[in-house]
């Protein structure tokens, strides 16, 4: 199943559940700033900061049906469908960036790269990455499906669940060395309820651009 067709089938019925670090992000992030999420979904968080007063606000999901939904349920927000692994805003062109729950999403290591690439592009010197994600996991359930998929997709920790999606729990080695690019603020392991009801490791990350690239 294209990954695609897959976030479009669920669109109407997924609750999204990560946890939005609000006292966190407002401390790194002014309000008046640009701020782009990417694959918002249906635009839960976008809402959030909309309450706490943030008025310049972008959403993007490659689902055409997660936006459909976000723009029925908060019609006041600018949720726009994008094509996958391009943002389609302007180099140094956003304060903040916010990516809930998207490399989970992603399987293979050169297209989570290629994201955070983009993100870094779009970002102003000195902007914000606010991140949450997934975890490896220890319990038996997870280490099966670990198993039973590494071969498939090339790394240990992407599983494809009984309805079709693909998704991917990461080691902190590999989150660290993909967020190379940005200075780390933040970071914090966490417990997760996944959009399935499970219980699952995962974590929140806000890192900086930094001001001169060394890339
Ligand atoms: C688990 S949901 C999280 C949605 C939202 N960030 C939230 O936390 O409420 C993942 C979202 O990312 C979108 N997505 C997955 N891969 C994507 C990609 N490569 N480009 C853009 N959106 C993507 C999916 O359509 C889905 O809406």
């Amino acid at each position: 199943m294209r990954q695609k067709d897959y976030w479009d089938g669920v669109a109407e019925t997924k609750q999204f559940t990560t946890p939005f670090q609000k006292d966190v992000f407002c401390a790194y992030v002014e309000r008046g700033s640009k701020i782009a999420d990417i694959g918002c979904g249906y635009g839960r968080t976008l809402k959030e900061l909309h309450e706490l007063g943030y008025e310049d606000l972008l959403g993007f999901d490659f689902s055409k049906e997660m936006i459909k939904r976000g723009k029925a349920q908060f019609p006041y927000l600018d949720l726009r469908v994008m094509e996958e692994g391009k943002i389609p805003l302007e180099d140094e062109s956003v304060d903040a960036l916010i990516l809930f729950a998207v490399l989970t999403c992603i399987a293979r290591d050169k297209d989570q790269s290629a994201l955070i690439g983009e993100a870094e592009r779009v970002l102003k010197p000195g902007g914000i990455l606010y991140i949450n994600d997934f975890l490896l996991n220890e319990d038996e359930r997870n280490i099966a499906r670990y198993e039973k998929f590494k071969d498939v997709f090339e790394s240990y920790g992407t599983f494809e669940l009984p309805e079709g999606a693909v998704v991917r729990h990461h080691s902190e080695d590999h989150i660290f060395e993909l967020l190379k690019p940005f200075e780390k603020k933040e970071y914090e392991r966490l417990t997760f309820t996944t959009m399935n009801g499970n219980l699952s490791n995962g974590f929140y990350y806000i890192g900086e651009k930094k001001e001169v690239s060394c890339s």
